[in-house]
């Protein structure tokens, strides 16, 4: 198997600018792969989800929510004009960070709070244009992978490259609950696969742009696969449906 990042310089230089538009399960790695992907097409990668759970810090430091967390959609609607987002590059671990006016908020929307919160927030129509739109004007020059929920059905449909990432509950429970006792955060199994399995239903029921693969959409199932392996799958694909060929 050869190492991400392999492909040879001719192929960067010649591809095409494309959008890839990775959908899939929550706790899948889509943003993992996604990841791979940009650094090995030298592509930027953009994560949406990144900025519903910005959007959902500001609503909650800004006491737009309610005792229990419950976005007030009307007065944050209003205020989103307010917002301004961007990522930007941390030359120390070469990762995109958040930026929510001006300020780095990449730890603190990965906070428990802002996960509890943030499901709310991502169903208010309004936001989901807000965040449309500046994923639109981010990737209007192209060459851009972007993971979410709906990038390939409502975001970019015009997508030329569509994958929606899924894996067995149990395992992607199993990875979740290993990401957070290395950030030593507390939890039971059954409760982690419950959180993954209300995470599912939410995003599948929500009555706007649900979670839905594109009937164009390649399904990867990585369950059993390594980074590595679902590179050389994404080698395979770019081959079969392009021509592009890899060393
Ligand atoms: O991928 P994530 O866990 O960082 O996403 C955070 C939340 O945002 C999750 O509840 C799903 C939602 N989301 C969405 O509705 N649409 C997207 N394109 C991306 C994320």
């Amino acid at each position: 198997i050869s190492q991400i990042g392999d492909f040879p310089l001719h192929l960067k230089q010649n591809m095409k600018q494309m959008i890839i538009a990775i959908d899939g399960h929550s706790s899948t790695g889509k943003s993992t792969f996604a990841k791979a992907i940009a650094r090995a097409l030298d592509y930027t990668y953009l994560d949406s989800g990144a900025l519903y759970r910005a959007v959902t810090l500001y609503a909650l430091e800004e006491g737009l929510t309610d005792a229990q967390g419950k976005p007030d959609a009307d007065r944050l609607v209003e205020r989103l004009e307010d917002i301004t987002l961007s990522f930007c590059r941390n030359p120390k671990t070469g990762n995109d960070e958040t930026y929510l006016n001006g300020k780095n908020v990449e730890q603190r929307i990965r906070s428990l709070e802002v996960s509890r919160n943030v499901s709310p927030v991502s169903g208010i129509p309004g936001v989901r244009d807000f965040v449309d739109n500046e994923l639109r004007k981010w990737a209007g020059k192209k060459g851009v992978v972007i993971d979410g929920r709906d990038i390939g059905t409502a975001v970019f449909p015009q997508a030329e490259v569509k994958i929606f990432m899924t894996a067995p509950a149990p395992v992607r429970a199993r990875r979740r609950l290993e990401e957070m006792k290395a950030k030593g955060e507390e939890a039971t199994f059954e409760e982690v696969l419950e959180n993954v399995l209300r995470r599912d239903h939410l995003d599948s029921s929500r009555e706007v742009h649900p979670l839905t693969k594109a009937p164009d959409a390649v399904l990867l199932d990585n369950g059993n696969m390594t980074v590595a392996q679902q590179m050389e799958w994404f080698k395979k694909l770019l081959e079969d449906k392009w021509d592009i060929r890899l060393k």
